[in-house]
């Protein structure tokens, strides 16, 4: 597939979004984004009723967040998808010294390294190259032929050794630091295309950090020195991931697919001083008890080309205001045991960047079922799907111009494309039952955050919510499983009340269209027909009865004013191929 940075993606109300105060104050190359709690989409909004509430929707969105000329812009985007790949704060400090990893990896299994990390992280011991490990971390590889390319700008391969997507390379005078990048929580693969912006369905980053906390607080320094004898550099990175992580709490995610990063971030600041640069303590010092510890709040890593439609960030809209990719990297630079000041510099100094991995971030697109499954959609089923839709769904979710309301004389392919999404002028956040242990887990750190000096110079504040966000649905058929925890395995099981959707599921990659991925309902297909290993793999059953992984809620619109199921099992097809085409 070839990338689409399609400029037609970008409406043309775009450009009056900005208030005439806003470009009066702003003579820079670019406009600044409204980046306030009070911002609202750009574009013509309309406002309708919606059983008594009024509902205003927006047809326009931000996918040129700088609204920058076509051509700069797709330099931003490319630069950006650079960082998006490799992480740019080269100051971070948790990095692994990769020549020494090689060693280690080389060492057999009776050398007396490989019986001392037996003795104090066993798993790391399986294995046997970084191939292994990204394997392991649900990373996936850089694409290569032109089909494996996905919607989105990969930059491409230039001849050099590319680590797995996900992963960061720094230099130190010659020998490499590793490291997380964006891409490892937000990239995926889908059935053989390489999709950025799609969440990785099976990340394994907190994980990483459990172990790696493990090993460096159970290594001293001359210990690392005498069973690997590294060179001065790797002693260097050694130490300072030994230093930083002393300032990082972790804890594993409750379900493979979900993440921990929040509440990382939270019982991070909980070990560090209350000041306004959580500075790091010094003398006696009590960490603060911090509810995450027991409670869990995990989610899924967001997909990213809904950010064009949104005005509030995250999950449950708790980041009220900010550039959200400026509070990004202040989290994972938190979660990664940052000194903030220096990290206040870094922003200070590398705005330009900040300001591209923006740009592609906004930009990113969704993949399109017909590029993976062509000619699948049943037309008249989706146009009855979507009157259900617009009566049922949209006062939450939006709605979506189809280009076969518009014209009769179309081929398949043009009459299914979305040609306008309205979406809430202003991000919402509704209460309709789903498990509330995420959006609660946000009031335990939400003022250690606000307190930070960094909060306030990139305009970040956040505000714990009750409820989520109804997320804008373009790309939906790709982002099975459903709900912000995984609750939900198929679209089908969405369109269910709660009580009869399925207790348990089982997951598995998308790497096979037929075997992997059950079509009718569009999502996981049903455990008896999921492939070995993943079938009789614990890791990859989900189980909703445990805490924070519930699939309650989001019932009352399935149902009649009986209280019976609202749609009928053809219904059900209809809106499935509905949503499919969007
Ligand atoms: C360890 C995994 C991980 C890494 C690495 C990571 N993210 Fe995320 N990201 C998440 C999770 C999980 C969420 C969703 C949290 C929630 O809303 O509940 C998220 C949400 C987001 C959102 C909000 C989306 C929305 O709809 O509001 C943005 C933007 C984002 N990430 C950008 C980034 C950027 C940029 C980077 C690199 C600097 C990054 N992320 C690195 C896990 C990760
Ligand atoms: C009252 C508002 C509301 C209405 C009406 C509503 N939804 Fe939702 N929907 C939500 C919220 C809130 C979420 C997010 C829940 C969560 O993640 O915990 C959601 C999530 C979803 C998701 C999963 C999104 C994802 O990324 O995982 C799908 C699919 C969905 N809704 C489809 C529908 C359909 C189809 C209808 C109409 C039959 C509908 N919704 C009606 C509020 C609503």
């Amino acid at each position: 597939m070839k990338y689409k940075l399609l400029k037609s993606h970008i409406s043309t109300s775009f450009f009056i979004y900005s208030t005439c105060l806003f470009a009066i104050l702003n003579f820079k190359a670019f406009a600044s984004p409204d980046w306030s709690a009070s911002a609202t989409l750009p574009g013509n909004i309309e406002c309708h009723e919606v059983h008594g509430k009024e509902v205003c929707l927006s047809d326009g969105n931000r996918a040129n967040i700088w609204q920058a000329s076509d051509q700069e812009w797709e330099k931003l985007v490319k630069r950006g998808a650079e960082h998006a790949l490799n992480y740019p704060v080269e100051i971070t400090r948790l990095q692994l010294p990769k020549t020494s990893m090689d060693k280690f990896f080389q060492s057999d299994s009776s050398s007396p390294l490989r019986r001392f990390v037996f003795r104090i992280a066993r798993g790391l011991t399986q294995f046997k190259s970084f191939d292994a490990i990204y394997q392991w971390l649900g990373l996936h590889e850089f694409p290569e032929t032109t089909a494996e390319y996905g919607p989105n700008y990969i930059p491409p391969f230039n001849g050099t050794a590319r680590e797995a997507m996900g992963v960061s390379v720094f230099n130190h005078n010659g020998y490499q630091g590793l490291s997380f990048s964006c891409a490892a929580c937000h990239s995926s693969n889908l059935f053989g295309t390489k999709v950025m912006g799609l969440t990785n369905r099976f990340p394994r980053a907190n994980e990483a950090f459990v172990m790696g906390k493990s090993i460096l607080s159970k290594t001293p320094t001359f210990i690392f020195r005498t069973l690997v004898n590294p060179p001065e550099e790797d002693v260097k990175i050694f130490n300072e991931a030994k230093t930083a992580m002393k300032y990082v709490r972790v804890k594993e995610p409750i379900a493979l697919g979900l993440d921990t990063s929040l509440a990382q971030v939270g019982l991070s600041l909980a070990i560090r001083s209350k000041d306004e640069y959580a500075s790091f303590p010094t003398g006696r010092f009590r960490p603060r008890a911090n509810p995450l510890d027991r409670k869990p709040a995990d989610s899924k890593p967001a997909v990213w080309w809904n950010l064009k439609y949104k005005t509030k960030w995250l999950s449950d809209a708790s980041i009220q205001s900010g550039n959200p990719v400026h509070t990004n990297f202040l989290w994972n630079e938190i979660g990664r045991g940052a000194d903030l000041e220096k990290l206040e510099t870094w922003f200070e100094t590398n705005q330009r960047k900040v300001k591209e991995l923006t740009a592609y971030v906004f930009a990113t697109e969704a993949p399109e079922f017909n590029d993976y499954f062509p000619g699948q959609i049943n037309i008249t089923r989706a146009k009855r799907g979507q009157k259900l839709f617009l009566k049922n769904c949209s006062g939450c979710h939006g709605i979506y111009e189809k280009a076969w309301d518009q014209f009769d004389d179309l081929s398949y392919e043009e009459s299914i494309a979305t040609v306008k999404v309205r979406y809430h002028a202003r991000t919402i956040v509704k209460d309709v039952g789903t498990d509330p242990l995420r959006y609660e887990g946000m009031n335990y750190f939400s003022q250690d955050l606000n307190r930070l000096q960094i909060s306030e110079s990139i305009g970040t504040v956040v505000k714990p919510q009750n409820g989520y966000v109804p997320p804008p649905l373009v790309g939906i058929w790709a982002r099975y499983p459903y709900f912000h925890n995984n609750s939900v395995p198929t679209l089908y099981d969405i369109l269910l009340p709660d009580y009869k959707r399925p207790k348990r599921y089982v997951s598995v990659p998308a790497i096979d269209k037929v075997q992997d991925f059950d079509r009718e309902k569009n999502g996981y297909p049903s455990p008896a027909l999921i492939r070995e290993p993943f079938r009789s793999d614990r890791e990859h059953l989900f189980d909703t009865r445990k805490t924070g992984m519930s699939n309650q809620g989001h019932t009352s619109m399935m149902l009649d004013e009986n209280g019976g199921e609202k749609f009928s099992e053809s219904e059900k097809i209809d809106l499935i191929n509905f949503l499919q085409t969007l």
